[in-house]
């Protein structure tokens, strides 16, 4: 689908979010500044979490309290999939919360064959393309 605004990419996150429980993973791949951040943001605001999401850049996860725990990873300024386990980061993704992973296609063979994926691209300054790629990002 498109969205025209960073707002309507926020809703669409949160409508998304509504569907997610304990263990889900969503791995969100597209350019910087497509609005994979914002996307995040609107799947927190569905876990009743109230703090701004930013980006975890050079933090690689944050993890936040709602309805269930949040974690938001960024694996933009990851050396290498080994990293992504020496960090144990796979032990959060299938743990009691919901994770968003930014850039998860740089750990792709780390994450759970479950994870959902989302796909973001620019029509234009204002206009994003956002697919469901459905689970599995693994091929
Ligand atoms: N349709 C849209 N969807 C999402 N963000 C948009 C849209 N239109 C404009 N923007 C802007 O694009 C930027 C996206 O930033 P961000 O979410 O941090 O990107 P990323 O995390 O992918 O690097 C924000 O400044 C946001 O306001
Ligand atoms: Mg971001």
């Amino acid at each position: 689908m498109i969205t025209q605004s960073a707002l309507q990419t926020r809703e669409l996150g949160r409508t998304l979010g509504k569907t997610l429980g304990p263990g889900d993973v969503v791995a969100i791949t597209g350019p910087l500044g497509v609005g994979k951040t914002v996307f995040a943001q609107g799947v927190a605001d569905s876990l009743g979490i109230e703090d701004i999401i930013t980006s975890p850049t050079f933090t690689i996860m944050n993890e936040y309290s709602g309805r269930v725990p949040f974690y938001h990873l960024d694996l933009y300024r990851l050396g290498s999939p080994d990293e992504f386990v020496w960090l144990g980061l796979e032990e959060m993704l299938n743990g009691k919360g919901v994770s968003v992973i930014e850039w998860g296609e740089r750990a792709k063979e780390e994450l759970p064959a479950r994870t959902l994926g989302v796909l973001m691209e620019f029509i234009d300054s204002e206009q994003r393309s956002i697919a469901i790629t459905g689970v599995g990002i693994r091929r």
